[in-house]
């Protein structure tokens, strides 16, 4: 959620940190903040609620250079948004950042923390600062100042403490992310949630393990990692730095999420290259070397529908029976486990706390689990026995879009290698083709935007909004509802068609849209359940195949689909006039797209 990013070495401190936050700002951006050791002024803190670019005015006379600094854009938990409430917080020489939650936070205040500790804030992770400050002053080093600090605190969290005045830096984790990276041409050390603050400046990345200390100093030329007892610890994973992150600008776009919405057709063919011509066959193969009699699906949000998709697909394609979980609810209900189990837990980040508790509770019972994750390195990927990676690129935009394509795609290769699609040259030409025609057909639809742009600025100020469809459709029933909530901040449901008569049509009158998605599947049925919005006058908007006389008489507005030869990958397609309208809606209400309010890109908290 909140985004961290640290550095020490050059005179580049200040600049870094405000490049990594701006990078990290989709994570969390209520607020943000820097606390650097200026070269000329000493300790010096601003922090500002907001967006980044309202601590950026602040800072724009502000003369910042500086070798050591801490930054931290907020998604507040404990305390309103308020610059007192920012990160970082500052005592004495001591700033601290923090992602996450301290369970104990009011019982450490009441009972360990220094009774003359000057609170200046309401946040849970302002006690962390009075812990360090309080063993600060009792011990031989800030490192083990930190350390003591952290074996009081309950909760997964990653702090970063800066002393100012023995220029280091120390950060530790439990069950959130933390990466620290190194530049050994230069001797720049950083730490960061998210090693994509780093990209171009560290070429070393190390993740460290939960509650293994990271210390960076000017004096060492490498980071070093302790236990919480000082020992030394070799308790951390190191990989060269990516390069490859896809292009993130917004080049010719207005938002980020039109962009990956645009991104989608090239996408899609990447993965038939990666997936069906090049190296990362050899994953799909790796999970099909184990005997696999029933799939439990795991994720959170988008990713959750995704899932509901693949289990759809390896339903009909493996006849392999599966399941698929919110983990939110999946980590509490005790599950059951049997044998010749495999799990798979699908996430754009890697890095959602749900998920990952998820994991590590099948993980235990010594399940197999896979994952499809967007990103590599992630705390889910380094946690998987067997990862295969969707190849969205860089997603910023905080609603998902093409992370969910890929998802779903990358389900269907899984489906596809288990079955034995890929080894019948026939099947998997077949396969390719399908693939193929999707990216076309998504291509023609976004170049016919005109009109969906047109129905969204006909709907976008009604009372609500019923997304329905029946069997494959359904999952992109509850995704599409998902998107407009998010973006266009309107009251919206996703339902089964056929359950509309079970409840939700109560709701139907003429200001009620229901955007109904009426593929070649069940589609009679479909019509039936259309029939009866309109007949309670409710506005009916059409997702449904081309020369369709039936439905285009009874819709109000209609959006037709070349459905041919998509088969089961259909819903993808349809999820893309779903993204297309959420996001014109979202602009003819004037939101902020890329970053609605509430939420955040990479839920890292429960
Ligand atoms: C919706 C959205 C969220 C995420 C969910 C899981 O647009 O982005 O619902 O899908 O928070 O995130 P990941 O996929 O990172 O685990």
């Amino acid at each position: 959620m909140c985004g961290i990013v640290g550095h020490i070495g050059s005179d580049i401190s200040s600049d870094v940190v405000l490049e990594g936050l701006k990078r990290l700002e989709y994570r969390g951006y209520d607020s943000a903040g820097i606390s650097f050791l200026s070269n000329k002024n000493g300790l010096q803190l601003y922090k500002k609620t907001g967006k980044l670019e309202n601590l950026l005015e602040v800072l724009k006379d502000v003369e910042t250079t500086s070798n050591l600094c801490i930054g931290h854009t907020r998604w507040a938990t404990h305390g309103g948004v308020t610059d007192q409430n920012s990160h970082p917080h500052r005592h004495g020489n001591i700033s601290i950042v923090h992602n996450g939650i301290i369970e104990n936070a009011d019982e450490l205040k009441s009972e360990v923390v220094d009774k003359d500790f000057e609170f200046k804030s309401e946040t849970d992770s302002e006690v962390f600062l009075a812990l360090v400050s309080k063993y600060n002053s009792q011990s031989s080093s800030f490192k083990e100042a930190v350390a003591e600090a952290f074996k009081h605190v309950k909760g997964n969290s990653a702090f970063v403490a800066m002393n100012a005045e023995t220029k280091e830096i120390v950060a530790i984790k439990r069950s959130a992310p933390l990466a620290c990276g190194l530049n050994p041409k230069n001797n720049d050390k950083f730490v960061s949630s998210d090693p994509y603050a780093l990209v171009g400046y560290a070429s070393e990345i190390y993740f460290p393990d939960d509650e293994v200390l990271c210390h960076l100093s000017h004096d060492e030329k490498i980071i070093k990692f302790y236990d919480l007892n000082l020992k030394e610890s070799e308790k951390f994973q190191h990989q060269k730095a990516d390069t490859s992150s896809s292009s993130t600008d917004k080049g010719e776009f207005e938002h980020y999420m039109l962009k990956e919405i645009y991104e989608q057709p090239k996408l899609i063919q990447e993965l038939v290259q990666d997936y069906i011509h090049g190296k990362a066959a050899r994953h799909l193969a790796k999970v099909k070397s184990k005997e696999i009699d029933r799939f439990l699906i795991n994720a959170c949000g988008t990713a959750y529908y995704a899932g509901l998709l693949v289990v759809d697909y390896l339903e009909l394609i493996n006849k392999i029976q599966a399941s698929a979980y919110l983990s939110s609810e999946f980590r509490y209900r005790n599950p059951l486990f049997q044998k010749n189990d495999a799990a798979l837990f699908i996430s754009q980040s890697g890095e959602t706390a749900d998920t990952l508790a998820a994991a590590e509770l099948v993980k235990e019972n010594n399940i197999p689990i896979y994952s499809l994750v967007n990103v590599r390195g992630s705390t889910l990927y380094r946690l998987c026995d067997q990862n295969l990676l969707i190849k969205a690129g860089t997603e910023i935009g905080v609603a998902s879009t093409k992370a969910f394509t890929q998802m779903a795609l990358t389900g269907r290769l899984m489906a596809a290698s288990l079955g034995g699609e890929l080894d019948d040259e026939s099947k998997k030409k077949n396969l390719e083709k399908k693939f193929l025609l999707l990216s076309e057909r998504i291509n023609d639809l976004i170049s016919g935007v005109e009109k969906i742009k047109e129905i969204a600025e006909s709907l976008y100020n009604k009372k609500g909004y019923l997304f329905t469809g029946r069997g494959i459709y359904y999952p992109v029933a509850l995704e599409g509802a998902l998107k407009l909530k998010e973006i266009a901040y309107v009251h919206a449901e996703g339902y089964a068609s056929g359950e509309l008569k079970h409840g939700p049509i109560a709701l139907i009158d003429e200001e009620m849209v229901n955007i109904a998605v009426a593929g070649p599947e069940l589609l009679e049925k479909t019509i039936s359940n259309i029939q009866e919005v309109k007949a309670r006058k409710g506005i009916i908007v059409t997702i449904g195949p081309e020369n369709n006389k039936e439905l285009m008489k009874i819709s109000d507005y209609y959006i037709p689909l070349n459905f041919n030869g998509l088969d089961e990958l259909s819903p993808i397609y349809v999820n893309v006039v779903h993204q297309l309208l959420s996001y014109y809606m979202a602009k003819f209400k004037g939101n902020d797209i890329d970053q609605p309010r509430n939420l955040a890109k990479s839920v890292t908290v429960e």
